[in-house]
């Protein structure tokens, strides 16, 4: 890794350069991601001209990968190293975070000093953010779901905060079950119906534009014996932690006895300056920009349990501050 280079000629180590070579690095990486190129990337090796039109910029961006140690010449063709390909496996935290919420943090002085409003004047971009969102649960939350999820039993599956659908769609393969996506942004739920229709499911799952803050705007809860909320209960917890438990008490109401409900959700840090958290303060600098906080995972499950709910188990998936709540509708 290049950055080991300060150590071999005896320079001092300087934590600013390394921000900034994170910086740019997540910023090429979250636009490569965009372009479709980390595909390429990944299955057959890089040209310089797979990387863009402006062969001059092309060039240079794949020579600044090389000097990153992120790829590595092999003939004519850029392949990755065993770090780049680290890098990649994360790739849906970079995207996320570089490519989705990258206006919000360049215009991070607006937010912070009043000038301009989260959501009124500068948003996330909500098709990257349902995109990334869905690669970074890939293999940290996925494998813990379909752990979890194959202990009980379900026939229709209602996804709130569905983003692009594909979590959905894997949960309904799991059971063969029927599916209901709803997202409040266009942009994902465009995504979700190119996902359904391209695995040929538009006759089993449906996905609708809706607030699924708002449960008594969901069409047939009544018929649906799993919930799945994946980092999307903290946006009707933004209300206010009584509306949320109001909201989990209209939730059970409406869903037939014996119904689950499966949450993920990231834990604020838990500020020990012994012990420093990984990207735990970053997600919760990220949702309190847009007005939201976090709860611990007792404060996750106190709420459910005022919400009508029993909690069935927690699982701490493989991602920092992970948690995963299944929770069942009490008699
Ligand atoms: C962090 S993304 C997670 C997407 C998906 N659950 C996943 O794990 O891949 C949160 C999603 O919740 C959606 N969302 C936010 N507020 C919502 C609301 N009130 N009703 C429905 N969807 C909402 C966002 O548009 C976004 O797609």
């Amino acid at each position: 890794m290049a950055t080991n280079d300060f150590a071999i000629r005896g320079i001092p180590r300087r934590h600013s350069f390394e921000l900034l070579e994170g910086y740019i690095m997540c910023s090429v990486i979250a636009s490569l991601d965009d372009l479709g190129v980390l595909d390429i990337l990944e299955e057959k090796g890089l040209r310089v001209e797979d990387v863009g039109g402006n062969l001059q910029l092309a060039r240079d961006t794949v020579f600044y990968l090389v000097d990153r140690g992120v790829v590595a010449p092999d003939g004519d063709v850029y392949r990755l190293t065993g770090y780049g390909r680290e890098l990649l496996r994360d790739r849906g935290y970079i995207f996320w975070i570089a490519g989705g919420f990258g206006e919000p943090f360049w215009r991070f002085g607006e937010l912070v000093s009043g000038k301009s409003k989260y959501g009124k004047d500068i948003s996330r971009d909500g098709r990257i953010v349902a995109v990334s969102s869905a690669d970074l649960g890939l293999e940290d939350l996925k494998p813990y779901v379909h752990s979890l999820l194959s202990e009980i039993e379900f026939t229709r599956v209602a996804d709130f905060g569905c983003g692009n659908a594909r979590n959905l769609i894997g949960i309904c393969g799991l059971k063969d079950a029927d599916g209901l996506g709803v997202d409040i942004s266009a942009d994902a739920i465009a995504e979700a119906r190119r996902e359904v229709a391209k695995d040929g499911l538009t006759e089993r799952i449906t996905v609708v534009e809706a607030d699924a803050s708002n449960a008594a705007a969901i069409p047939g809860l009544e018929t649906v014996d799993l919930v799945v909320g994946f980092f999307f209960m903290h946006e009707v917890l933004e209300q206010g932690l009584d509306y949320f438990v109001s909201y989990l008490r209209g939730l059970a109401e409406r869903l037939p006895a014996g119904a689950h409900v499966l949450a993920a959700e990231v834990l604020p840090p838990q500020r020990d300056r012994a012990c420093p958290e990984t990207f735990t303060p970053e997600f919760t600098l990220i949702h309190a920009l847009m007005g939201q906080g976090l709860l611990s995972e007792e404060g996750w499950s106190d709420a459910f349990r005022q919400g009508g709910f029993e909690i069935r188990k927690t699982v701490r998936p493989n991602i920092p501050g992970g948690l995963l709540l299944l929770a069942q509708k009490t008699d």
